[in-house]
């Protein structure tokens, strides 16, 4: 089947920077992405790419160049979903905030209303593929509800999980280490893989794509992430241990790192990880292990949760003992809001729980981020319910100079990994702060040698 028309529902993280770079890759092929966000296909279709709603090194190029050629934006959902002969669904998958499995399961109503409109509109045969991570077996709900409700035309349900991190997602997509087709073994079946294996290999390596049965495909992305998140919480549980005992993390990280049965990659000790992903899928992967009675399962993975919980309270609370046990009224400035470097994404950042700690104990907390606006730190810090608007307020400021956050301040949190922070007139910084003057390096990004040497009360984690 010769596919010339592909539609995603989503325009998010996940699905804006893939349509763009098949897009890009796909000349032949026309990629509509279409979200019920009006604002943000508007910030898509922004006639300045600097304004494109999410920030890529990389993409604001990518969709320059196929924007208005092959790549169309839209808030148009029906009419995408009729013309396309794929569908990909990106739509996003939150944990449950309610009912059975809250707190823990995937909330799928966004695909399951996904899946009921694509049977409404659909008059031709689709391949609709799930690119949102979804726990096991949600394909064959979404052949259900599209089978039972349909018009009477064919579908083929594909799992294709994407695998690219934010920061890094433009090579991610242009260089996979592997792509993943989960389909059933059915005749129209394979068809249907073969014709999304077809779109991949206009630029992926044969031996690169994958192909399994569907629930093999949607396990392995649950799989992967719980591995990746796995290694962090190993290598912070060790950090604890180093600075109670003298060794260093980083250097325990490299000289395991080195063992090629380990490998050096995600063993970088940190205040903790975030992001859309990791724990939503870990506590959804407990949350299908328990459902099957697998409770040894569930409480080995559930671990890697509580010990990320733990190395985001150690660090507010190594804070607050480290400024004599009170932080009240003193100015604490972040640096880094966003989740990890060269991303706008704020999601389960730890900054988010860190700054919320820390306003417990009633300090003034001022960030600089290089993304990230002051609306959405406060929008983060609401969407705790911890206190209200008007009170977050009250404590939290955002600055657009890094100096300026910076000045009087008592102590300094690393919070993101920018690049950026590397490079900072540190003597200047310290002439301005409080004295003694403190930072609390939660990247482990500087120098300790030459804070130390300017007259920080320097921290790391894990030395
Ligand atoms: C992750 C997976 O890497 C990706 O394959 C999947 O598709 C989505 O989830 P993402 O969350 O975008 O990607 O970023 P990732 O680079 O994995 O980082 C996640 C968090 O872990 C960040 O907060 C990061 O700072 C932290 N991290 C990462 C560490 O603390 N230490 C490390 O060594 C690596
Ligand atoms: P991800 O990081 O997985 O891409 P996001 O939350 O950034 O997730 O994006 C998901 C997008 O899907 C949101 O912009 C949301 O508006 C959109 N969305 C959710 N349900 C629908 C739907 N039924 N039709 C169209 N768009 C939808």
């Amino acid at each position: 089947m010769k596919i010339t028309k592909i539609c995603c529902i989503g325009a998010g993280y996940v699905g804006g920077p893939t349509m763009a770079v098949i897009a890009q890759k796909c000349p032949d092929i026309q990629v509509t992405v279409v979200d019920l966000n009006e604002a943000r296909i508007a910030a898509w279709n922004d006639a300045d790419v600097a304004n494109i709603p999410i920030y890529e090194p990389g993409l604001d190029a990518i969709v320059a160049e196929a924007r208005g050629r092959n790549l169309f934006f839209s808030t148009e959902v029906e009419k995408a979903i009729d013309e396309a002969q794929i569908i990909f669904i990106s739509v996003n998958t939150p944990t449950k905030t309610y009912g059975k499995g809250k707190g823990m399961a995937a909330d799928l109503k966004y695909i399951e209303l996904c899946a009921r409109q694509i049977a409404r509109v659909a008059k031709d045969n689709k391949i609709v593929v799930e690119k949102s991570t979804l726990p096991v077996r949600t394909a064959e709900a979404i052949k259900s509800i599209l089978d039972h409700t349909g018009n009477g035309v064919q579908f083929q349900i594909l799992s294709n999980p994407e695998f690219l991190a934010e920061g890094t997602a433009v090579q991610d997509l242009l260089h996979p280490d592997r792509i993943l087709i989960g389909g059933d073994s059915s005749e129209e079946g394979q068809k249907a893989i073969q014709a999304l294996v077809g779109v991949y290999s206009n630029w992926v390596a044969a031996d690169k794509i994958l192909t399994t049965n569907v629930w093999s495909s949607e396990l392995s992305k649950l799989t992967a992430n719980a591995f990746l998140a796995q290694r962090i919480s190993s290598i912070n549980a060790m950090s604890e241990l180093c600075e109670k005992t003298g060794a260093d993390v980083n250097e325990v990280a490299k000289a395991i790192g080195m063992d090629s049965r380990i490998g050096p990659k995600f063993l970088k000790a940190s205040v903790g990880f975030g992001g859309s992903c990791f724990q939503k899928d870990i506590l959804n992967l407990v949350y299908i292990a328990k459902s099957y009675g697998l409770n040894e399962v569930a409480d080995y993975w559930e671990q890697v949760i509580i010990m990320n919980d733990h190395q985001k309270r150690r660090f507010s609370n190594t804070i607050v003992q480290t400024l004599y046990n009170t932080v009240a009224d003193k100015k604490i400035t972040f640096l880094g809001w966003a989740f990890k470097k060269d991303t706008n994404d704020t999601r389960e950042s730890a900054a988010i729980y860190v700054a919320d700690a820390l306003v417990n104990e009633q300090a003034q907390i001022a960030v600089y981020d290089p993304k990230v606006s002051e609306k959405k730190v406060l929008a983060d810090l609401d969407y705790l319910e911890t206190r209200t608007s008007a009170q977050n307020k009250a404590c939290v400021a955002s600055f657009e100079d890094p100096y300026l956050a910076c000045k009087g301040a008592h102590a300094i949190a690393i919070l993101t990994e920018w690049d950026e922070f590397k490079e900072y007139d540190w003597k200047k910084i310290y002439d301005s702060m409080q004295k003694p003057a403190f930072v609390f390096d939660g990247r482990n990004v500087l120098n300790a040698a030459e804070m130390k040497a300017i007259g920080f009360v320097y921290h790391a984690i894990g030395s």
